[in-house]
């Protein structure tokens, strides 16, 4: 359920360089969906005001209650301040918040992952969940380069719930992996192991997830999208992180919530040219 918990730091470390790992102990487990976010503060800190929103990237039930990571990128205030916090710091957590991904779209259809960048975390707890029901896994992840401290951590956590042969990394500069898009490395590897049939999951910045609806679109696929947004409260009330998106039934546009509707969107329903 949806509430305020106050959570203790285990562990905050920087990965790479631009990366940092965030682990904290709720004292009772909770229900989590793939995809679902929480609103992060500091506790008892005055700036920012704001939370600022995470995705929960792994979840560990166990004894004393339950740890949740979160792999996150330090842009400016409030990311920044998270990073200062140490082991046995609390910090203020709402959550989780959205409605995470739809996993019985088709039971049957092989599942693509596809990422860019700060986009990965929110595909783990989804790849899990897919592994369970014993679908058939491939991931797609771009960076623009190897060497601005891309996740590699978090790839090896992957590579342990899908194997290493599941997983396609593409760099735009040809440093490691396919040389371009992250995109273009789906649409190579669809040339020649096209399944029947398949879903596509993605996260990443909009010019990839509108690239993926494209993709979705011609292969005749459902795709589901994690949009970001500039998000102040999480919880429905600012209406600060609405998105222009048609309705699947009466096809006519609607604004709805990235925080309470979304953050998962199905690729059709969103006006591209306005996210
Ligand atoms: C549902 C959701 C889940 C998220 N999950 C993660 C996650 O798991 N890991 C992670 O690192 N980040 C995640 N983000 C983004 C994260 O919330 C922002 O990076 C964070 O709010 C930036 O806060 P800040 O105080 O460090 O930066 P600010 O001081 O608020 O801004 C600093 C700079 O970053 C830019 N910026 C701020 N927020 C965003 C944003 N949402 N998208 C693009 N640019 C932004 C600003 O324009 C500004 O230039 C998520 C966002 C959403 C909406
Ligand atoms: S962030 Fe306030 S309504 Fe979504």
């Amino acid at each position: 359920m949806t509430r305020d918990h106050n959570v203790r730091v285990v562990s905050n470390v920087r990965e790479t360089l631009a990366y940092w790992r965030l682990r904290v102990r709720l004292s009772e487990p909770i229900t989590i969906r793939p995809g679902q976010f929480v609103m992060m503060r500091v506790r008892d800190a005055w700036e920012p005001l704001w939370r600022r929103a995470l995705v929960i990237y792994r979840a560990e039930p166990h004894a004393e209650g339950m740890d949740l990571e979160f792999l996150y990128k330090v842009l400016g205030r409030g990311t920044a301040q998270l990073s200062r916090q140490r082991p046995g710091d609390e910090l203020q957590m709402l959550g989780p918040l959205g409605n995470g991904f739809p996993l019985e779209a088709d039971a049957q259809a092989d599942a693509i992952l596809i990422s860019g960048g700060i986009g990965l975390p929110a595909l783990y707890l989804l790849a899990e969940a897919l592994v369970r029901q014993r679908r058939r896994v491939q991931l797609f992840h771009g960076e623009p380069t190897s060497e601005s401290g891309a996740p590699f951590s978090a790839l090896e956590d992957f590579a342990r719930v899908l194997g290493r042969e599941a997983i396609t990394l593409a760099t735009e500069d040809g440093s490691l992996g396919f040389r371009g898009l992250v995109t273009e490395a789906l649409e190579a590897y669809l040339e020649h192991h096209r399944p029947r049939r398949a879903s596509l999951y993605a996260c990443g910045p909009t010019p990839m997830l509108r690239r993926v609806a494209e993709i979705a679109v011609r292969q005749g696929w459902p795709a589901y999208v994690s949009l970001e947004a500039r998000m102040a409260c999480g919880f429905g009330v600012c209406l600060g992180c609405a998105v222009k998106t048609r309705n699947a039934a009466d096809r006519l546009p609607h604004y709805r919530r990235v925080c309470v509707e979304g953050p998962i969107f199905r690729a059709e329903e969103v006006f591209w040219d306005e996210v």
